[in-house]
């Protein structure tokens, strides 16, 4: 991450170093970057001009001390409290007053790592999506010390350099990896069922992936995106978000994917996950019936949506920002307040209570606000806005 983040910078115009603590790995960042960067010449979407300059604007840092001069640093180390915070402690002593200290943490709290800090105001979580270079989304999270001026000077560097910003509340997850729980949990869960014959194994997953990318008019699916991302950091992220919301079970990671972590099925770069990418193994193929692939989706969107309502209801970010999250971070085709608003709060209320009349399951508890806006008749978007929107 850190090599993608440097090159957004350089790219933007910016002089950047990169410092780690592997010597070696900051020299084969730099040359990494060299031969992205030569491939985008190729295909014509950088001048050899701006290539050029990108690098020229690349150094690696021999030590922690060359940061001192820096105006903004991005921290992607390990993601390990302590570790985040002795590096924090360290800067804080070597940088000028005005340096802006940010943390590309995706699940640790902001809070706790600017704690460490004597001037945690100037500290924040600044959340990129992998990879760096191509997603557009950074997820701004203020600690409950961080100065708004903080979030501002952070706000513009991101729009400079051509990403979309939004502001996050520093709560497990944040914004991208909270409301996305149920597209894995719930299509897992659905796997695992005996739910209207859809069998357990590859033609079950295969089948769910179908129904998502084809009715739902997602890029992905949900088992071959876990096993593009990894099974492993996709369970760590699942787990730490439902510990870290003091085991809601709505968040409740699932044996099944415990269990291919366990047996080093990480998906694509393993060889093997939910699917098996050896050469000559067999493609599974789905059970093309619109008619269960309608319902797949829906309880999967279902509680996607109810995820979304929660996180505004709790002022977990704006609506609109919420909505920018979802499609710039995570690529899904619409923001889900407006597909809350297209469907109806009155459908999803209804989907969410037969769910859990039929599960008597927590999973499938309804946002208040989705009872709300039932009963007040309310929209997340206006007509006009619609307008505004479709063109
Ligand atoms: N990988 C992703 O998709 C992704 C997405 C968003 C955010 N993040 C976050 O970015 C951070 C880095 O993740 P990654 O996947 O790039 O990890 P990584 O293991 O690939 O890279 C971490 C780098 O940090 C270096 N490092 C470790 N401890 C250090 C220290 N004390 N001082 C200096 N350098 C040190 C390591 O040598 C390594 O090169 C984590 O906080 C992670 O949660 C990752």
């Amino acid at each position: 991450m850190g090599s993608g983040i440097a090159h957004v910078a350089a790219a933007a115009g910016h002089s950047t170093l990169i410092y780690d603590s592997n010597q070696a790995a900051a020299g084969k960042a730099i040359e990494s970057i060299g031969k992205i960067s030569a491939r985008s010449v190729e295909k014509g979407k950088v001048s050899q001009e701006e290539s050029d300059g990108m690098i020229a604007r690349l150094s690696a840092a021999k030590s922690l001390n060359d940061l001192s001069g820096c105006d903004l640093i991005i921290e992607a180390i390990v993601e390990n409290l302590e570790i985040k915070q002795k590096i924090f402690s360290d800067l804080e002593k070597i940088v000028k007053p005005e340096c802006i200290l940010a943390s590309n943490t995706s699940s640790l709290s902001v809070t706790s790592i600017a704690s460490i800090c004597k001037h945690s105001e100037r500290v924040a979580g600044m959340h990129f999506f992998n990879p760096a270079t191509l997603m557009p989304l950074v997820e701004i999270v203020p600690g409950i010390q961080t100065h708004s001026e903080t979030v501002r000077i952070i706000r513009d560097y991101t729009i400079q350099w051509g990403k979309s910003p939004v502001v996050a509340k520093d709560t497990p997850g944040f914004i991208v990896n909270r409301i996305a729980r149920p597209f894995y949990g719930e299509s897992i869960r659905i796997l695992e069922e005996q739910w209207k014959g859809i069998p357990s194994g590859e033609i079950g997953m295969a089948t769910i992936d179908w129904a998502i990318k084809e009715l739902g008019g997602f890029r992905m699916g949900p088992f071959e995106l876990m096993d593009l991302i990894g099974n492993d950091i996709n369970y760590t992220v699942t787990e730490t978000v439902w510990k870290q919301m003091y085991f809601d079970s709505r968040y409740r990671p699932s044996i099944t994917q415990k269990r291919l972590f366990e047996a080093g099925r990480f998906g694509k770069k393993s060889g093997r996950g939910y699917y098996n990418y050896a050469e000559g193994a067999v493609i599974p193929e789905p059970i093309r019936d619109r008619e269960l692939g309608g319902q797949i989706f829906s309880r999967v969107l279902t509680l996607l949506i109810n995820e979304a309502v929660d996180a505004y209801y709790l002022h977990i970010a704006t609506r609109d920002d919420i909505d920018l999250a979802m499609t710039k971070g995570v690529n899904y085709p619409k923001g889900l307040l407006r597909w809350c608003d297209e469907l109806g709060a009155d459908v999803i209320l209804g989907n969410l209570n037969s769910l859990r009349i039929d599960y008597a399951e927590e999973r499938y508890r309804p946002s208040p606000l989705l009872q709300r806006m039932v009963k007040e008749n309310s929209k997340f978007y206006k007509a006009e806005e619609w307008h505004h929107l479709k063109n």
